[in-house]
């Protein structure tokens, strides 16, 4: 049965174009009073209030969003829910952090119901800061796939996520092993690949926890199953690096310890791939393998500042997505996650602009993971997966944002003095999921 209709009205903001191949300001397409037409799950309409009002269905339910910015539900192409507990923990890089929070905080997941309520608590998070898709790192354990994609489905938003491979070099009660690993990551692809809008990822964590012969497995699973995802981490951190040398003695490179064994190919997704050169860019544009630039985790962590702009090189452009990457990133919000993203990019020389970080929250990220006819544009036929975005969500914001001349100028104030608090509601599979002032949650 069809559900009935719905229509939003505010000021619709999407992409025509990328705003890395045509001009920023031109990619940009705004509807300064408009209305986005949603039924069964799906944008049917989106256009001026003035003409779209004419033709809608007479059942239609109109919500005024007044000078509220529609735009797509962000997307976050690198996070890891079971983190969420050891968010801002103070005084280490990379591998210590690992050692000292996250595995203890990961080694908990052995109780489902610890799995159970963090999974509800990180999907109302989510919700909060406006992000309907995101590619989510589980823990070793297969209920952990179970309990967050669980969740997802029963709220409606689509989720990418998968049990997370180590077979070394964790503490005993995180490792898994060749045939373990890989029996329980066929087993949840055939649970919850394609099971309504959840879809699966083969999660090796990195090159550090897996033998070669488990890389080789999670290669093998994917080669029967070219539409599941892979995820992993990349040069991230110096010392991270140099242990990857001296286990894979063999490869050329970090990334060619994942190539070899069958992992860079389209709906791979790479976490930070910070300390790579001209020949893992060329790799991945060729292939189809997706970066994740996650700038809060990167200066969190004193990983380093990815370069953004030679990734994207139009010669041969890498499709990239950025990502929070919670527990090491300081922020779910996409908003925030863009203004950091400003500032590493000025760190390496380039002006980042707000079409240009809004896209790669959006539209670029859903690129990124093959899922661009999808999902993150708001266009008939498109996913019905929305952002709402409130330009006078404070004081200062209000202030500030009344100074504004243009569109590109609100979105550049919005992602360097927004926040959560700027998220007026989220919108998924076409119902409210989240609306800010009456706190309500799906
Ligand atoms: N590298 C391997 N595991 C992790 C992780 O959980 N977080 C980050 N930031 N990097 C990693
Ligand atoms: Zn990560």
């Amino acid at each position: 049965p069809s559900s009935p209709p719905v229509a939003l009205r505010g000021r619709v903001i999407t992409f025509r174009a990328s705003p890395f191949e045509v001009a920023p300001s031109e990619s940009l397409l705004i509807e300064e009073d408009g209305l986005v037409l949603l039924r069964d799950g799906k944008i049917i309409a989106a256009g001026p209030a003035a003409t779209l009002r004419e033709t809608l269905p007479p059942d239609t339910e109109i919500i005024s969003y007044g000078d509220s910015l529609i735009s797509a539900g962000f997307i976050d192409t690198h996070v890891h829910y079971p983190q969420l507990p050891v968010i801002a923990s103070w005084g280490e890089q990379l591998l210590e952090w690992l050692e000292r929070y996250v595995f203890p905080a990961e080694a908990a997941f052995a109780d489902p119901e610890i799995a159970k309520d963090t999974a509800k608590r990180f999907m109302t998070e989510l919700l909060r800061v406006g992000t309907t898709t995101a590619a989510v790192y589980c823990t070793v354990h297969a209920h952990s796939v179970d309990a967050f994609l669980a969740e997802s489905a029963r709220i409606g938003t689509r989720m990418i996520a998968g049990k997370v491979l180590m077979d070394r070099n964790a503490p005993d009660a995180l490792r898994d092993t060749v045939k373990q690993g890989y029996d329980d990551s066929q087993t949840l692809i055939e649970r919850w690949h394609g099971n309504g809008r959840q879809l699966y990822a083969v999660t090796p964590r990195f090159a550090i926890t897996s033998t070669p012969e488990q890389l080789e497995a999670a290669g093998d699973l994917l080669r029967t199953r070219p539409d599941v995802f892979m995820q992993t981490h990349l040069a991230e951190n110096t010392d991270e690096i140099e242990a990857v040398r001296r286990l894979y003695p063999d490869r050329s490179s970090y990334l060619d310890v994942y190539d070899h064994a069958g992992l860079v190919r389209p709906r791979s997704i790479f976490g930070h791939a910070i300390h790579v050169g001209e020949t893992e860019f060329c790799r991945c544009h060729e292939t189809g393998a997706a970066l994740s630039h996650c700038p809060t985790s990167n200066l969190f962590l004193g990983s380093g500042a990815f370069r953004l702009f030679d990734a994207l090189d139009p010669r041969r452009p890498v499709r990239v997505g950025l990502g929070t990457d919670i527990g090491a990133g300081t922020s779910l919000s996409q908003l925030r996650t863009m203004g950091e993203a400003y500032k590493v990019a000025l760190m390496t020389g380039h002006r980042l602009h707000a079409a240009q970080a809004l896209w790669l929250a959006t539209a670029g990220a859903a690129r990124s993971l093959h899922l661009g006819e999808t999902i993150g544009t708001v266009a008939p036929g498109f996913e019905a997966d929305l952002c709402i975005l409130d330009p006078r969500a404070t004081p200062l914001l209000t202030y500030r944002t009344e100074r504004c001349e243009s569109m590109e100028e609100l979105l550049f104030v919005l992602m360097t003095l927004g926040d959560e608090r700027c998220v007026r509601a989220t919108w998924s599979d076409g119902r409210c999921v989240y609306d800010r002032d009456s706190n309500t949650f799906a």
